[in-house]
């Protein structure tokens, strides 16, 4: 008797359109077998009527610490960086533990629900008491059954032009953080932003961690600390574990600059994170018409074999106030903000929020769906990765190390039109004739 058999699905990616049968035994996807009329006992078993199986959403880039905090104490009434920081800056005086971890579990208890198993947050800590870093640590430990969850020490308000910066950012590592971040274009002059950078990839090294900098995140075309952090992640060593976020003013530069970036980056093996709902809404404030869109040059980048992830940034804080924590709607606003709608780039938006993150964030043969692995993988009732974001399809059923963890069947709208039969509505069917996943919404027995 194993504890739970997933029965009759279609795992994306896979050559062959058939559909199997998943065996799951202490936490472990111990074997996946041709669909069969006779299924092996199971504790828990469930019915996936032909829906995609996808190991789960990973969400490379948000900021825990800050959720749910837009209005306190005021409104980012600007909607630019800037005053974002400025709000914030007056709200974290009013920061407590307690305050930090109910908001922090909160939007993880979203992401589960929204098929989200692995995450990295940043975390602010220009704060001389670290009161949000230790908060997130025991987060980190609390939720560990559920979801993996990196943490990186972000100096929002800089490493040099803040004070005792380099020293709160040791501290950082020494209480126990997974990666090392930083903020160049925010700090007082250039050399300083280069000087930051040197320092946080030096704890890096010194600790045995990863590094994700906030990265040129405004629209000035002059901002390029991402090739000073490529050189450093190519120096070093640390390469692919290395990951500039935002990025925005790439967005800004010339051909020229582009090409010669592209190489620079491309060498480096860094990963870059792009945020569309976040830097769609922070980006081109400045701007008169024609306004800029503040995002990276993703096709571009994607076309010189760099990796690219989509994150969601904040959500409901000074410098965002929606969200929901939902990658499969970054990756639809991402489809459109960076022009990649061919089929083709559709489906790669759907490997930004999934594989592509899962390599930013190091995870290895922690992430993917292959037998030995942690049972760890969602069931989306669309009928391709195209389609799931097209209808922004939420996943059916989340499995955690083997344990079911959300369960979200689809309520169609029934719709009373005259002179037609009653019938649900025709958008949020699949038009993917294939695979008639309509069905697809699983049933679970225990
Ligand atoms: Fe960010």
């Amino acid at each position: 008797m194993i504890d739970l058999l997933v029965r009759g699905a279609r795992i994306i990616g896979s050559p062959d359109p058939a559909p199997v049968d998943l065996h799951v035994d202490r936490g472990v996807l111990l074997e996946i077998a041709p669909a069969s009329s006779e299924p092996a006992p199971a504790r828990t078993i469930i019915e996936a009527h032909g829906a995609l199986l996808s190991a789960p959403y990973v969400e490379p880039h948000i900021h825990l610490d800050t959720a749910l905090t837009a209005g306190e104490p005021r409104w980012n009434e600007s909607g630019t960086l800037w005053e974002g920081i400025a709000c914030w800056s007056e709200r974290k005086a009013l920061l407590s533990r307690a305050d930090v971890i109910d908001r922090a579990e909160e939007i993880l208890r979203w992401q589960v629900a929204n098929g989200v198993l692995f995450v990295r947050s940043h975390v602010d800590v220009t704060d001389p008491t670290l009161q949000a870093l230790d908060a997130l640590l025991e987060v980190r430990d609390r939720v560990r059954e559920v979801l993996e969850l990196q943490l990186v020490a972000f100096p929002q308000e800089g490493i040099c032009s803040f004070a005792d910066g380099e020293t709160l950012m040791n501290e950082a590592a020494r209480r126990g953080i997974d990666v090392v971040g930083a903020i160049p274009h925010f700090e007082d002059t250039r050399e300083d932003g280069v000087r930051s950078i040197e320092i946080a990839v030096d704890i890096a090294v010194r600790h045995g961690l990863m590094v994700d900098a906030h990265c040129d995140e405004i629209d000035d075309e002059q901002s390029r600390f991402i090739e000073v952090l490529a050189t450093q992640a190519l120096r070093t060593g640390l390469r692919d574990r290395v990951t500039a976020s935002h990025a925005t003013a790439m967005g800004s530069y010339n051909p020229a600059y582009s090409y010669k970036l592209q190489r620079i980056l491309r060498r480096s093996g860094i990963n870059l994170i792009c945020n569309p709902l976040v830097n769609l809404h922070l980006g081109g404030r400045f701007d008169g018409y024609p306004k800029r869109r503040g995002l990276l040059q993703l096709k571009e980048m994607l076309g010189a074999g760099v990796n690219v992830a989509f994150g969601h940034d904040d959500i409901m804080d000074p410098w965002y106030p929606l969200g929901t924590g939902n990658p499969v709607q970054v990756a639809h606003v991402g489809a459109h903000a960076t022009q990649m709608t061919a089929p083709s780039e559709v489906e790669e938006c759907f490997r930004m929020v999934t594989d592509r993150a899962a390599a930013a964030l190091g995870l290895g043969e922690r992430y993917g769906i292959a037998p030995g692995r942690p049972a760890n993988f969602m069931l989306l009732p669309a009928a391709s990765p195209f389609d799931a974001i097209r209808r922004q399809v939420a996943p059916s059923h989340v499995i955690s190390r083997g344990n079911l963890v959300a369960v979200c069947p689809p309520s169609p709208t029934t719709l009373y039109w005259p002179g037609r039969s009653v019938e649900p509505i025709d958008w949020v069917r699949s038009r993917d004739a294939a695979a008639a996943c309509w069905r697809g919404q699983g049933d679970v027995a225990h």
